[in-house]
């Protein structure tokens, strides 16, 4: 998808396919697809769907399908009303994220066409300007589930996890992952999982397993091993599973263009499986997988091991790695001076201000970065408030509590309160060697490998990341 800015200043329209054209309030009638999109010229800069539950509109397919071929970049949208059924918006949306749409969620609907011409027109080419698009106006949808944990974290302070928010845009991660003391962290963790790439592709083919999952890709480490199966001859079919089409777009092109310098022929081998943006929790890979969580996806989840026990029916191989204390020294003091750092402030800073619009408009609270000895020990994340401030329960992430809002809340509005206890929005587990294992065995997964790397950080290394590869029967 390459073009250059001068074609791209040419292109004037975002065009905007809703379910009503022509159908309902007295819509014009749509153009056909070849109508729309002629040969031969190149007139539209985006096409985006608008689409509801309510209305199912398999015909648009073709437009998507036309725009696609002709490399005019089409986004998806969700109407005022998906909240309510985002299992059912979620299927009639993936056939047009099947087609090359990129999802946007619950993106603004009357200012996307002129949000998306002003980032469009002036990127440094399409592909870049997708990318800066996707990263400034996608707004995750929340499913009644997860607007119910927003209700539970505003009234009572429980804990949520904000990270469907904090991966929206890439920067972020990507400033966090730069900063002086946490590449000292990715650079062990790289490090490890390199060490365990060829034990990593014996243990597939001792197996008999072809298809390997990757959880939150890692190109860096994914582009290796593929590169390895190719020098091997080792077939392999690689899914790349994240929610963020950033991540995904970007795993893509690293690793083939990668592949393509180690060997020509990388296709005989490896097969890249064409997977749409969804969470980790969507994916069920039944028998005979490889299931792989580099980067320390794990350590950013509750039940780790219950959940990925799930996943698998038998014979699976499942690569994890862990942020581990070495024995000794203030392990309080070593990773807080990983994780408070302005970097992770201004990520979950930015994911609660896209959560909640009104917070975003606010001073009076900060992002706390803590140490808690639990088991196991953790870093957690936690929005402090300073002053009272008013959460008003209406706007996009809301609507779901609008409509049946006798049921799952009291009142239009909480009060974040300066006196209320901090709310937790993230955390990252520490452990030491005997909590992990312990927890992977509880739950049928045998240690088949691992390889540990310290964290290099000056005069301090008191903990490593290690990776593990683990076999289910
Ligand atoms: C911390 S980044 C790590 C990326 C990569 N493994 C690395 O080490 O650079 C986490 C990635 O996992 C994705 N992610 C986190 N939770 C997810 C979930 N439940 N389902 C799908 N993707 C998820 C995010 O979108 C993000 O791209």
């Amino acid at each position: 998808m390459m073009t250059n800015n001068s074609s791209l200043a040419n292109r004037e329209e975002v065009y905007i396919l809703t379910p009503y054209d022509g159908v309902h309030f007295g819509g014009s009638a749509r153009p056909k697809p070849e109508e729309l999109l002629p040969d031969g010229k190149q007139s539209l800069l985006a096409l985006v769907v608008n689409t509801t539950s309510f209305y199912n509109d398999g015909n648009v397919i073709p437009y998507v399908k036309r725009a696609v071929s002709k490399k005019v970049p089409v986004f998806v949208v969700a109407s005022d009303k998906e909240e309510f059924e985002i299992e059912s918006f979620n299927e009639s949306v993936k056939p047009i994220v099947e087609a090359g749409a990129i999802p946007l969620g619950k993106t603004n609907l009357w200012t996307i066409d002129k949000e998306l011409k002003k980032i469009l027109v002036s990127s440094n080419g399409l592909e870049n300007g997708v990318i800066e698009a996707y990263s400034k106006l996608h707004k995750p949808l929340l499913d009644i589930g997860e607007t119910q944990k927003i209700i539970s974290f505003l009234k009572d302070s429980e804990p949520i996890d904000v990270s469907k928010y904090s991966y929206c845009n890439y920067a972020f991660w990507k400033a966090i992952k730069n900063s002086p003391n946490y590449s000292s962290l990715a650079q062990a963790g790289e490090k490890a999982s390199e060490n365990i790439l060829t034990p990593l592709l014996e243990q597939m083919k001792d197996k008999g397993i072809l298809d390997y999952y990757s959880m939150g890709p890692s190109p860096k480490i994914d582009k290796q091993l593929l590169a390895k199966a190719v020098q091997r001859k080792q077939t392999i079919c690689y899914h790349a599973i994240d929610t963020s089409k950033h991540a995904l777009a970007e795993n893509e092109t690293e690793i083939t263009q990668f592949l393509e310098q180690i060997n020509p022929r990388w296709k005989k081998y490896v097969q890249i499986v064409n997977e749409i943006p969804q969470s980790f929790d969507k994916v069920h890979v039944g028998s005979n997988a490889c299931v792989s969580y580099f980067g320390g996806q794990m350590v950013n989840q509750n039940d780790f091991f219950r959940n990925a026990s799930k996943m698998f029916e038998s014979n699976g191989i499942l690569v994890a790695d862990t942020h581990l204390h070495s024995a000794g020294g203030d392990n309080e003091q070593f990773w807080k001076q990983i994780y408070d750092i302005p970097e992770e402030k201004a990520m979950f800073a930015h994911a609660l201000g896209l959560l909640f619009p009104k917070l975003a408009e606010s001073n009076g609270w900060h992002v706390a970065i803590e140490y808690e000895k639990s088991n196991p020990d953790r870093i957690s994340f936690q929005l402090k408030t300073e002053k009272d401030i008013v959460i008003p329960l209406y706007g996009p992430t809301f609507s779901v509590i609008r409509a049946n809002m006798t049921e799952r809340c009291d009142g239009l509005a909480y009060l974040l309160s300066s006196s209320d206890k901090p709310r937790e929005v993230g955390f990252s587990k520490k452990y030491n060697a005997n909590e992990f294992f312990s927890e992977a065995s509880d739950n049928g997964f045998t240690p088949v490998c691992q390889k540990a790397e310290k964290i290099k950080i000056p005069n301090n290394a008191n903990g490593s990341v290690m990776s593990c590869i683990f076999y289910k029967k």
